[in-house]
């Protein structure tokens, strides 16, 4: 199965010049909690914004390039990362984004899981358009807002219905 998981603000945005357009250490540690165990599939940008494995973790890069450091798993097309996935039922591949590579699994997508956060950042990269009337909440858990944590944002979990 294929799970998303990304963090959105109150107008979808999701990147700003390569990188996150925030720093929400709850949001880090509920991505490392959430993804630990599973195999994540991320689109080469994204990968290149942090450029390592993610400990605990397959790491598999959608990319029609090569460099990428030991550890890591590269497929180039969309075709080959499904006959991955197809190869392993019991597995929840969790796609990390960004938006480039979403756009092209929307259709396939089993379970989202967003963190959205209510404020408004700027940045040039936006979640594409996912059409909610085909998942059902099933989850939605308010994240700790303190110091570290100044904007209000919560942990949503939908289901393909
Ligand atoms: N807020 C969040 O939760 C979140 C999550 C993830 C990312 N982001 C942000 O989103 C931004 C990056 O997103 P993005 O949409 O620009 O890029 P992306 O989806 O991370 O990566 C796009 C790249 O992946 C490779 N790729 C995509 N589809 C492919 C295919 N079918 N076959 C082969 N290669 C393919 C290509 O790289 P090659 O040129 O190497 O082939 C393409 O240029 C960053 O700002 C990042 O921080 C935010």
């Amino acid at each position: 199965m294929i799970s998303f998981i990304w963090a959105e603000d109150q107008n979808g945005l999701i990147g700003a010049n390569g990188q996150l357009p925030w720093h929400l250490a709850d949001d880090m540690k509920y991505f490392k909690q959430t993804t630990m165990g599973h195999p994540i599939v991320s689109g080469a940008r994204t990968f290149r914004s942090y450029n390592r494995p993610l400990p605990g973790r397959e790491n598999i890069v959608v990319s029609r390039q090569h460099d990428f450091p030991e550890g890591v798993v590269v497929v180039s097309s969309i075709a080959d990362l499904n006959r991955l996935i197809t190869a392993n039922p019991g597995q929840n591949y969790f796609v990390t984004g960004g938006a480039n590579l979403f756009s092209q699994l929307l259709t396939q997508v089993d379970r989202l899981y967003r963190t959205k956060i209510a404020h408004s950042f700027t940045g040039d990269t936006y979640m594409p358009t996912i059409d909610y009337t085909n998942f059902e909440l099933v989850s939605s858990i308010d994240g700790v807002v303190n110091e570290q944590n100044p904007y209000p944002h919560v942990f949503e979990v939908f289901e393909r219905n």
